[in-house]
């Protein structure tokens, strides 16, 4: 008996009023569709069945991996239609089948194992929660036993039906074989002419069949995303949720409030970060580092003690402890500073490694470049990586001193311990402990008369 998870993702999502995807909005970094399908691989089916339609190709583009099977449904004929083209692909008659939405993010592989567990032929997972409308209403018998009848859609559903608050999450698990069936069964008689999936309910009690189901707590869980408004409201309670769990492992964050984190964030102890800052991808922030405000981070890793200060952005590096970096730094991808390193305001650094002590502290841009230990990189200094064709290698060995403006260009090497005068633009390497200085000589014009307009 092989576990098939179908999981429906083809609607368009009028509501959310854009060209996107619906499931490729991004929830906390992350696409909606991904959160179904981690879900779902939580309950390690033998196979995963998309229904995808709209957005089609960049949709499996973006999700593709091997335990996924993808279903185009090119025209949405409904909730139903959905599932049974995808019962059409290899899901055998005794196989276990579970229905799950790809715009209903935060729904627990626990719960949905719940439902699998006291579900027979078939079962709902169904909620109670405080506002019903738009929702699918549980409609139960009331004879005593309670047994559920059937699944009105809101727009199917009369004033009395509409009063009742206990729904349809939309998820649904039972046998393979019987499901197909019910479906064969179904009609188009409703307010959208489409399959509802939620038809095979009422004809399964006809046919005398008892309707397993689960009923959650859990508003949140089964919360789907229609439009930005529940798109925003969802991710506020996931930052909420994330800065939660971080300051119980000791984080100070300054305002919980304001710090995003589209990925994942480890902190080592005493840790603090100040307000407005964004973490995306996979951050590493180890112990004692403090973050300035209006930080942004991405796939990167600080050492113990480092100082990020206002302002910066580091993306795709490796940065060292005790190091110093802003305010206003920008680290770029493939950059590795190495321990007590200092980059001041107004510096860009590109994949280019920086070793110990090293200090790099105003308006600089360095490129491709590999500087040595207790150098020191004055103002204004530029490595001219870029012919207009090819990218070039700058090279400054320890205890190099480059003075002020200096424009480096490559390739270069400058040797240990030489000095580079102000203002010099050098193309050739430059020998150690030697000074170099490339400038024209001062020139002065005695009583010089500027231009003036007549
Ligand atoms: C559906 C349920 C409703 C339930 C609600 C829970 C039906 C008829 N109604 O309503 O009882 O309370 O979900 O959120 O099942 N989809 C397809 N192909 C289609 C149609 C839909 O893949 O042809 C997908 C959508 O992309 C979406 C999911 O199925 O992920 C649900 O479709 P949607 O139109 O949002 O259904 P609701 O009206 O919300
Ligand atoms: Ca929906």
């Amino acid at each position: 008996m092989a576990l098939h998870v179908i999981i429906l993702a083809a609607g368009q999502g009028t509501r959310m009023k854009s060209s996107r995807p619906k499931v490729l909005h991004a929830l906390a970094g992350k696409p909606l569709l991904a959160y179904a399908i981690d879900t779902a691989r939580q309950l390690s089916p033998q196979c995963i069945h998309v229904v995808y339609g709209h957005g089609g190709e960049t949709v499996r583009s973006i999700f593709d991996a091997d335990d996924l099977d993808w279903v185009y449904q090119e025209e949405q004929h409904g909730t139903g239609h959905a599932v049974q083209l995808a019962l059409e692909n290899h899901v055998n008659h005794e196989d276990r089948i579970c229905v799950l939405y790809g715009d209903v993010p935060l729904l627990s592989s626990i719960t949905v194992s719940t439902l699998m567990d006291v579900s027979d032929k078939l079962g709902v997972l169904t909620a109670r929660v405080s506002n019903p409308a738009g929702y699918g209403r549980i409609i139960r018998d009331g004879n005593g036993n309670d047994r559920i009848v059937s699944i009105v859609e809101e727009r199917d559903a009369d004033d009395q039906q509409k009063l009742l608050d206990e729904i349809n999450t939309g998820v649904m698990a039972g046998s393979a074989g019987y499901i197909r069936e019910l479906l064969s069964q179904v009609g188009r008689n409703n307010d959208q002419g489409e399959i509802y999936l939620t038809d095979i309910i009422q004809l399964a009690t006809s046919a005398g069949t008892v309707v397993d189901y689960h009923c959650t707590q859990d508003e949140t869980e089964i919360t789907g995303i229609n439009n930005k408004l529940q798109l925003a409201a969802m991710e506020r309670l996931i930052q909420q949720e994330k800065a939660r769990i971080l300051m119980e492992s000791g984080v100070t964050l300054l305002d919980p409030d304001r710090i995003d984190i589209r990925g994942s964030l480890t902190c080592g102890t005493d840790v603090e970060i100040d307000v407005n800052c964004i973490f995306e991808g996979q951050v590493v922030l180890n112990k004692g580092i403090k973050v300035g405000p209006n930080v942004y981070i991405k796939d990167s890793i600080i050492g113990k003690g480092t100082e990020i200060r206002a302002n910066s952005i580091i993306e795709g590096s490796e940065i060292g402890e005790n190091a110093i970096i802003g305010p206003f730094a920008r680290i770029r991808p493939e950059t590795r500073l190495s321990d007590s390193v200092h980059i001041g305001n107004f510096v860009e650094i590109k994949k280019s490694m920086v070793a110990e002590a090293s200090k790099i502290n105003h308006l600089s841009y360095v490129g491709d470049s590999t500087i040595g230990k207790r150098v020191n990189i004055g103002a204004g200094t530029i490595t001219c990586n870029y012919d207009g064709a090819y990218k070039h290698q700058t090279v400054i060995e320890d205890d190099v001193f480059i003075g002020s403006g200096t424009e480096l260009v490559a390739p270069i090497k400058v040797e240990r311990g030489a000095t580079t005068g102000a203002g010099s633009t050098l193309s050739k390497d430059v020998e150690r402990e030697s000074l170099v200085v490339e400038r024209s000589k001062t020139r002065i014009v005695k009583a010089w008369q500027r231009p003036s307009k007549s």
